[in-house]
């Protein structure tokens, strides 16, 4: 930086105020939105100055003054999965439709983590959480955001409380028509394939299932959410006398497809798949997944929308919105010949 740019003296609110010939609070005000009090020719003048000037104000000063950060905090489990890029996107574009800033946090499911970032976001004054991570205790968000009355919606893999709007997914609907599907398929003996301690919504799923095989069809095997977990999975799979499987998230599926590769096994000729979620990679893998879609983007989106009108109007009657699931039928399920 040049010694005359670095000698330049910071254009503040007093230069816009003298330039136009007006008060630091009416400048204040009119640059903040507040203009019911002003004729349109102080606000042009105004308006006019602070453009001759360039004057950008100090974000600091300007929070202070108005309490808000245009922030909204969003804790996810696990960026890595694509699951939760594309719920962040869904709501990243709602949140900047509104001029907010998404402030994002991973919390790796680690309790500690997810509390601390809690804190953290509140010490930077965000207007509004968004949160779809399951290990934070209702005590911390008891603590941390809602006895002191701020906005927040809980999502996913968090279930919802009584206490703020929530947007839900029909996890039951979902594994009850994998379940119908594999039937219809003609299979009779399935292996789930699900977290040892599963989340509510994960719960969900199973007991959806479970609505449609008796619980003697059933083989349940364990893996965490993840690639790596599925694929170590098929090991024990193929000790079973399973035909057909459903996993607990599309992830869990794409291990498999390489752990039963690795075993000298094929899908869907030797075991049939159902995943959950419907994200992208689904349809470019091969066989293609058989899946339940969630409406991932618009989750995100719904949620911001109802934040922010949270945010904008906090005594307005409190929300609860399910979104559907749908069965996507693609190739990794055959009849059972
Ligand atoms: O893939 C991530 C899974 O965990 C999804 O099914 C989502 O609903 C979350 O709970």
């Amino acid at each position: 930086m040049g010694l005359n740019k670095m000698k330049q003296k910071k254009i503040t609110i007093k230069d816009v105020a003298q330039l136009s010939g007006v008060s630091i609070t009416t400048v204040s005000n009119i640059l903040n939105q507040n203009t019911d009090r002003f004729t349109e020719a102080t606000i042009q003048k105004v308006l006019a100055a602070r453009d001759q000037l360039s004057y950008e104000p100090d974000y600091l000063a300007q929070r202070m003054v108005m309490k808000k950060s245009q922030t909204i905090g969003v804790l996810v489990p696990d960026v890595n999965n694509p699951f939760f890029s594309q719920l962040i996107k869904g709501i990243e574009t709602i949140l900047y439709e509104h001029q907010f800033v998404t402030l994002l946090c991973n919390a790796d499911q680690d309790e500690a983590k997810e509390t601390q970032y809690l804190k953290e976001l509140e010490r930077r004054g965000v207007d509004g959480y968004i949160i779809a991570s399951s290990m934070v205790t209702n005590t911390a968000i008891d603590e941390i955001i809602r006895r002191k009355n701020h906005p927040y919606i809980v999502i996913d893999q968090k279930q919802a409380d009584a206490y703020s709007d929530a947007v839900l997914i029909d996890d039951w609907a979902g594994g009850q028509l994998a379940a119908q599907h594999l039937k219809d398929c003609g299979h009779e003996r399935i292996a789930m394939i699900f977290p040892a301690h599963p989340t509510k919504n994960v719960n969900r799923r199973i007991e959806g299932f479970q609505s449609v095989y008796d619980t003697s069809q059933l083989i349940f095997i364990h893996a965490d959410l993840s690639k790596q977990s599925g694929r170590f999975a098929a090991q024990q799979l193929i000790q079973t006398d399973a035909t057909a499987v459903f996993a607990a998230n599309d992830e869990i599926a794409f291990g498999l497809y390489l752990g039963l590769d690795e075993l000298g096994k094929s899908v869907p000729k030797d075991y049939s798949i159902v995943g959950f979620d419907n994200i992208e990679m689904a349809e470019y893998v091969k066989p293609q997944l058989t899946t339940i879609a969630q409406p991932i983007f618009q989750l995100g989106q719904t949620t911001a929308q109802l934040l922010i009108e949270r945010i904008n109007q906090s005594d307005k009657e409190r929300q609860t919105i399910t979104l559907p699931v749908q069965l996507i039928e693609r190739f990794s399920t055959a009849h059972l010949k």
